[in-house]
């Protein structure tokens, strides 16, 4: 089988996903045209052009403008059912969405036009694409614990529907240990915690995600690798890290792919994932990722890294017992 067709068939699971990083910019213009949004940009190709990152924040402050034309339950549900589309045809069965309510809420959009729309499009994907998915409430760190607490308040109603929490934005200047209250609120309703840390943030950020806010996976995690330590713990312990190479390469985590870790990481024996963090912006949805990285490894880590990501999804146990027996399946008889 030729390398992309095995990319493609392998059954991955997505979680690392930002559904407002999604939104291509045809998308985009669609949903400003609808909602009488003006956007500061003539076109496409002129929005396309200004993708061109040095670092998190200047994809920030696009990625939340851009988040501006998204207004009605319908936005929301077109947004998330044109990823799952794109997803499944990457060979995505199972995704986990994260979502930043407070960009949306700061706007006068109400938590439940948010939630509705979302779930609606995610349910409407499984009848279409047969494709799973959990919503994760990610918390804004660059506001404050309160305004954290206010989303926690906002989401109680839909709490049965959202799976975790996760913490995201600008990394530097906000350690996990700001969010220690609201992320022990969250694992009291029962959610489970994921966070950023080590995307630019140091080795230090990874430890208090660890230890103070009780996180279940570590999204990025790149920044971990600077410190032997926290590194035997991570594999000790096989916590997940959500890794998205392409996202590193277009927010210079990375100077080149042919410098990305993910080789040295499973290689220390570490838990890693490939992921798309925002398909829209950094040109490419979970199989490019993979396909980037591919040249790095061989076809048994890319089975490695399909398996890891039922592994350290939140599924039930027989749910990933019975994806990790379809990733098997599908490599049987390969020569890897
Ligand atoms: N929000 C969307 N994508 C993000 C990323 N890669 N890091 C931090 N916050 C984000
Ligand atoms: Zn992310």
């Amino acid at each position: 089988m030729d390398l992309d067709a095995f990319i493609v068939g392998l059954p991955k699971a997505e979680l690392h996903i930002h559904i407002e990083g999604s939104l291509e910019p045809e998308m985009m213009f669609a949903l400003a045209r609808r909602n009488g949004v003006a956007l500061p940009f003539a076109s496409v190709e002129a929005l396309r052009a200004a993708y061109s990152f040095t670092r998190l924040q200047d994809f920030l402050d696009l990625y939340y403008q851009g988040a501006e034309v998204l207004r009605t339950d319908e936005d929301f549900r077109d947004l998330a059912l044109a990823y799952a589309a794109r997803a499944a045809a990457d060979g995505v069965v199972h995704a986990e969405v994260f979502f930043d309510p407070q960009t949306h809420t700061a706007r006068g959009i109400p938590f439940s036009v948010v939630a509705e729309g979302l779930l609606a499009g995610l349910a409407a994907a499984r009848e279409r694409h047969g494709l799973t998915a959990r919503l994760i409430l990610c918390f804004l760190r660059h506001l404050s614990e309160e305004d954290a607490f206010a989303a926690l308040r906002a989401a109680e109603p839909w709490l049965d529907r959202i799976a975790g929490v996760g913490l995201d934005s600008s990394e530097v200047g906000h350690p996990p240990e700001k969010f220690v209250r609201v992320f022990a609120a969250a694992g009291e309703r029962g959610l489970r915690r994921v966070a950023h840390a080590g995307e630019e943030g140091p080795p230090d950020y990874v430890r208090q995600a660890l230890d103070l806010l009780h996180i279940d996976r570590v999204d990025h995690g790149n920044r971990a690798l600077e410190d032997p330590a926290l590194v035997d713990r991570l594999a000790r312990e096989a916590m997940t890290l959500t890794v998205c190479p392409l996202s590193n390469l277009r927010l210079c985590v990375v100077d080149a792919i042919a410098d990305h870790p993910i080789g040295r990481m499973l290689k220390l024996g570490l838990r890693a994932t490939v992921n798309s963090d925002d398909p829209a912006y950094f040109g490419g949805y979970v199989a490019d990722n993979y396909r980037a990285v591919a040249p790095l490894l061989s076809r048994e880590d890319l089975v490695t890294l399909a398996r890891n990501s039922f592994l350290g999804s939140f599924l039930p146990a027989a749910e990933i017992t019975r994806h990790v027996a379809a990733v098997e399946a599908f490599t049987e008889g390969e020569r890897l």
